[in-house]
């Protein structure tokens, strides 16, 4: 990294974000560019499609924004850029408060920060750009400066569209300072910051009863309403309510449905009316996104209400399930799992994969379709073809379900139980059987889960488990065999050879002590056995072999262990027999030979070297696979 370069960069960048001029000047700047001028829900949108837009296979579509950190939701994802897109347009749904409900930690925090950090990022960009009238607490668009009688033609000429008025700050400032000489008056850039109160607000519930407005709309500010004398001043006025600090951005309401009432009605005239009403003053214009949170619960509360009619029909309601892909879920995991300080724990391969799958079928629904268990299910979804069911299937399969992923275990508690089996002392790798064990120890903590639900969790273990037993002996047995084409090369022209004394009556001839010797049956038998060839068929079948051999040579060709698919077969069922008695001696004896040891540490190399294990779960997973071959 150029160092110096870098930070003339960083300078140029604090030097445009500190501009300032006079209301004339930025009127120059948003007739050139008036995306400058853009409402909160266009900026928004704009922010979102310029990361950029993929399409994935299935047709979805794929928005770069948010796709780094949010993973498998995408529908839920579309529908609020969608009620951006519209918002954007200045149809009526931007009037609506948006607002994401779903299962605990299924990511609706995670999408809201994603907006608020992004767009203290996008405003400190070229593109993202954004001027307010200097000075003013609500950091208003200057535009509105202009009077309404103006506005038409100025609509017409420049293509800006202006919308809104003064606040009584910005409009007791121009009349008694600057005399009404609207160009006169300082404008400067901002960026959006939560942490400054710029354009990003939070408001959280807390006691209904003590909980004060003036935290939403600002109050009176008792140290300069001696001063001024009048509360009706607007000088006697802190405009520092978490609606008038996201002015311009974005106002993130926490458990929206939790508040008192009275909260709620400012956010209805908010929505509907771009108003807020603060104080003594007449309505204040204020141009904000409203995005806010709750639970299922909640909200079902909130809509069996009579007396919440009103707010009902001005709320945009996107539903942010948990995901239900074992792909993404892993990915989730791992995102998690960088950002805590586990970092330098080693997870053995297929942990996450493992834990993934436990946590999709606890959010899986059975399907009433013949023949598809969950497993299948959750395959289907991961993209996964099946015997008797295709990709095509999956549509059919999320129209059937009810309200998947609205329940389930959440990514936070699977990695929160995780966090507890690395923690505890001297682990340095934790391994599937690891995983599954502290999230069944977990069950028994969590409170909120039935005696039924732990009864279904506890077998989706056990699933997950025997999916498990099947990818580690497939692992370990790969791992055996050095290269297993010349392994089944080696044991075909051995067979080869006896097949050919044993058709001409010959001898054969051991390579170590030259004696003759008489071809070996038991290895012949040993191999036709694996393909069901009798006692009486073997002689025809070991002529037809030699038969083929010497058509091939006619031609120039040489027999390998693919030209005679029934021998190839044979020659696979007999390697894997091999060395399943291998697998199975070596990695359970207690007391491993000279050889058996040689050939343990070889394995325990390779599966560091080429499949991410370290010498902790390599050695646990041999262990753990001779006691599953010995079953
Ligand atoms: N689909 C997902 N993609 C990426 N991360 C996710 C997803 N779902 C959950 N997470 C992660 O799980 C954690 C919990 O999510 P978050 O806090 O956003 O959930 P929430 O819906 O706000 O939960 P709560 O209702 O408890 O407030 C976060 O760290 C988040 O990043
Ligand atoms: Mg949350
Ligand atoms: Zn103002
Ligand atoms: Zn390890």
């Amino acid at each position: 990294m150029d160092l110096v370069k870098r930070l003339e960069e960083y300078r140029d960048r604090e030097r445009a974000l500190a501009w300032e001029g006079t209301f004339a000047q930025y009127f120059e700047i948003a007739c050139k560019r008036p995306k400058v001028a853009r409402l909160s829900h266009e900026r928004i949108y704009d922010m979102i499609m310029e990361a950029g837009v993929e399409t994935t296979r299935n047709g979805e579509l794929r928005y770069n924004f948010f796709s780094q950190e949010i993973f498998g939701i995408e529908k839920a994802l579309q529908q609020i850029v969608d009620y951006f897109h519209s918002a954007a347009q200045r149809l009526e749904v931007r009037k609506r408060i948006l607002l994401l409900m779903g299962p605990v930690g299924g990511g609706k925090s995670t999408i809201v920060q994603l907006l608020k950090r992004g767009l203290e990022a996008y405003t400190r960009t070229e593109a993202g750009a954004v001027y307010a009238i200097k000075g003013c607490p609500m950091h208003e668009e200057p535009l509105h400066l202009i009077p309404q009688e103006l506005r038409p033609d100025i609509e017409k000429e420049f293509g800006l569209y202006i919308e809104g008025d003064l606040c009584p700050r910005c409009r007791y400032t121009l009349d008694n300072e600057y005399h009404g000489r609207i160009e006169d008056v300082p404008v400067q850039r901002i960026a959006f910051s939560e942490k400054y109160r710029i354009g990003i607000g939070t408001f959280t519930p807390s006691d209904p009863k003590s909980q004060d407005i003036s935290e939403l709309v600002g109050g009176i500010d008792l140290s300069t309403i001696g001063e001024v004398g009048v509360e009706s001043d607007p000088r006697a006025y802190r405009f520092d309510g978490e609606l008038n600090v996201a002015n311009r951005g974005l106002m993130e309401f926490i458990e929206m449905l939790k508040v008192d009432e009275k909260f709620l009605y400012v956010l209805l005239t908010l929505s509907q009316e771009q108003n807020i009403k603060t104080g003594r003053f007449s309505m204040i214009y204020a141009d904000e996104v409203v995005v806010s949170h709750t639970n299922e619960h909640e909200y079902q509360a909130f809509v069996g209400n009579k007396k919440s009619e009103a707010l009902q029909d001005r709320i945009i309601l996107v539903k942010v399930p948990y995901n239900l892909r074992v792909s993404d879920e892993i990915k989730i995991y791992e995102k998690l799992l960088k950002q805590s300080a586990l970092h330098n724990v080693h997870i053995a391969p297929y942990t996450l994969r493992i834990a993934s799958i436990f946590a999709v079928l606890t959010r899986l629904e059975p399907s009433k379709k013949a023949g598809m268990s969950l497993m299948k299910k959750l395959r289907l979804y991961d993209g996964e073809d099946i015997e008797d069911f295709k990709q095509k299937d999956v549509r059919e399969l999320q129209e059937e379900a009810q309200r998947e992923g609205m329940d389930g275990i959440s990514p936070r508690y699977v990695i929160n139980r995780l966090s507890n089996a690395l923690v505890r002392q001297n682990v340095t790798c934790i391994n599937p059987i690891d995983a599954l064990r502290a999230l069944r120890d977990g069950l028994d903590q969590h409170t909120s889960i039935t005696r039924e639900e732990r009864e279904r969790y506890l077998n989706f273990i056990s699933e997950a488990r025997k999916e498990y037993d099947e990818l580690a002996k497939r692992e370990v047995q790969r791992a055996f065999v050095y290269s297993y084409e010349e392994a089944a090369r080696t044991l075909l022209n051995n067979y080869l050879d006896n097949v050919e004394a044993y058709c001409n009556k010959t001898k054969l001839r051991d390579p170590i002590t030259d004696e003759e010797i008489d071809p070996d049956e038991q290895l012949m038998r040993s191999i036709e056995e694996q393909i069901g060839i009798t006692e009486n068929a073997k002689r025809a079948f070991r002529e037809e072999i030699l038969i083929r051999i010497s058509s091939l040579a006619r031609k120039g060709l040489t027999f390998d262990y693919t030209s005679h698919e029934r021998l190839k077969e044979a020659i696979e069922k007999k390697l894997f027999a091999d060395l399943r008695d291998v697998v199975k001696i070596t990695t359970s004896t207690r007391t491993p030979d000279k050889e058996q040891r040689r050939k343990i540490n070889e394995v325990v190399e390779r599966l560091v070297a080429e499949h991410g294990y370290c010498y902790v779960c390599a050695n646990e997973i041999l262990r753990y696979v001779g006691s599953l071959l010995n079953r």
